[in-house]
């Protein structure tokens, strides 16, 4: 597998970095897993957690899922299918920590937290919530009708999920990318308030994995309703696969690949070589009743011993239970000393026991972007703005005084970024410093001011 980060990541390094990379993601447990979720989560995540160096954390979201689904027995039954999908195709549980969410109750805790360190308006233009409400808008409705508060919630339980656990990597789809700078924000905005607590996550997308069509040719989706279910069984697969769309061109007539659903899901299942052989076939002129049984063949070659598998421990919640129940305990082993620390520092603390607090608010400190003050060869005094990773921010031009100097300094730490436009003339242009970044690290001194 390439992982190949958002533009909003870096790559990892796992090799390179001293403490091992952790890699974190969350399935909502409403559906049936299908070929789509195998090609671009299940496979991928499971091939990533045997790779060394990385520690893999991958749970079922079902508290995810209740912001969606208000059917216990669905959401029971999901649960069930998807674990069981996991760890029918190969997935690790002594190597990966799989859980469910709603073991952890700590998470819930967590997501407290967080809500009082995100802002309110963030959360309104998140999309999933954003969508609805222009829906409403759109239809003249009241723009939150029908609009639950667990859907506006939602970003900060996956923040807390995340946050939770250090995760450095989270592999997720496209449309996931807000949620983890979300998750992201939140963790920098309680670390500026309380000190270094929690690791800034990065998204992973999964590039190299082509959207698999469904059936009709527009991306696999259960809302399309074109999915082939992933443990479905070799007959129905057959059944399926028979009904993929294909064009009416006749046995012998050369076939187009370009756009051909059909030869985008093989793609996904087939080597170089076999995929280079169909691609030949389509020229010689394939029948697509041909073609549809080599793909059916093929798929069922991947995942016959899986389904089998899968078949086995769908007769056996219990040993899946006794998995779940395996893997929470290892996640709250680390989920629940934490968030002692994570009360504690924000103040939530036994009465008479707030000595240990002092290293932590003297961290918070630390983490303060700050100015530097000194003279250059022409005798001027000058300074600068430097945030806690070195990073140059604002750099004046010489003062005559040292007092002048450290007068503008003065008013950007009362004002913060209002100072900014009085200051113009003396402060040289820095390009790659967004105003964004210089105004929030001004912020920061504002807000740290006794
Ligand atoms: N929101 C994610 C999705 O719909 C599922 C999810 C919940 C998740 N919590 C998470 C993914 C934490 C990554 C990390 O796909």
């Amino acid at each position: 597998m390439t992982n190949k980060p958002s533009d909003a990541a870096a790559r990892p390094a796992p090799s390179t970095s001293p403490s091992p990379q952790r890699f974190l993601t969350g399935i909502t447990t409403t559906g049936t897993p299908h070929l789509g979720n195998y090609v671009g989560s299940i496979r991928p995540s499971v091939a990533a957690s045997t790779g060394a160096g990385a520690e893999s954390f991958y749970f079922l979201a079902d508290y995810h899922a209740l912001i969606k689904c208000d059917e216990p027995a669905r959401i029971q039954q999901s649960t069930l299918e998807i674990a069981a999908s996991w760890l029918a195709a190969g997935l690790d549980p002594e190597r990966v920590t799989f859980y469910r969410q709603s073991d952890i109750p700590e998470i819930t805790e967590l997501t407290w937290l967080l809500t009082c360190v995100t802002a309110k308006g963030v959360l309104n233009r998140a999309h999933a919530y954003k969508a609805s409400v222009d829906k409403n808008t759109a239809a003249g409705n009241d723009p939150d009708a029908d609009v639950s508060a667990g859907l506006f919630m939602y970003p900060v339980l996956m923040g807390a999920d995340i946050l939770m656990f250090k995760a450095h990597h989270v592999p997720v789809g496209r449309d996931q990318i807000q949620h983890i700078e979300m998750a992201r924000d939140m963790g920098q905005r309680f670390n500026h308030l309380y000190g270094e607590h929690f690791v800034l996550p990065q998204a992973l997308i999964e590039e190299s994995v082509a959207l698999l069509p469904g059936l009709d040719g527009r991306k696999m989706s259960k809302s399309y309703d074109n999915t082939i279910p992933l443990f479905t069984p070799r007959e129905q697969l057959k059944k399926l696969i028979a009904g993929i769309v294909t064009d009416s061109r006749a046995p012998g007539e050369p076939k187009e690949t370009e756009g051909s659903a059909l030869f985008q899901i093989y793609q996904a299942f087939a080597s170089e070589q076999e995929t280079a052989a169909l691609r030949q076939a389509y020229n010689d002129g394939i029948g697509w009743g041909d073609a549809k049984q080599i793909l059916f063949e093929r798929i069922d070659q991947e995942v016959a011993p899986m389904r089998a598998q899968y078949q086995a421990l769908m007769k056996d919640p219990a040993r899946i239970e006794t998995i779940l129940q395996a893997g929470a305990d290892k996640a709250r082993q680390l989920a629940a000393p934490f968030l002692r620390e994570l009360r504690h520092a924000v103040g939530l603390r036994k009465l008479g026991a707030q000595a240990s607090a002092a290293p932590k608010e003297k961290a918070a400190k630390a983490s303060l972007p700050v100015f530097k003050q000194y003279r250059e060869a022409d005798g001027k005094f000058h300074f600068k703005l430097v945030d806690t990773q070195g990073q140059l921010l604002l750099q004046s031009y010489g003062f005559d005084a040292p007092k002048e100097a450290a007068q503008a300094i003065g008013l950007l730490q009362t004002q913060g970024a209002s100072a900014l436009d009085g200051l113009r003339e003396k402060l040289q242009p820095l390009p790659g410093i967004t105003a964004a970044a210089l105004d929030s690290a001004l912020q920061q001194l504002v807000d740290a001011r006794p």
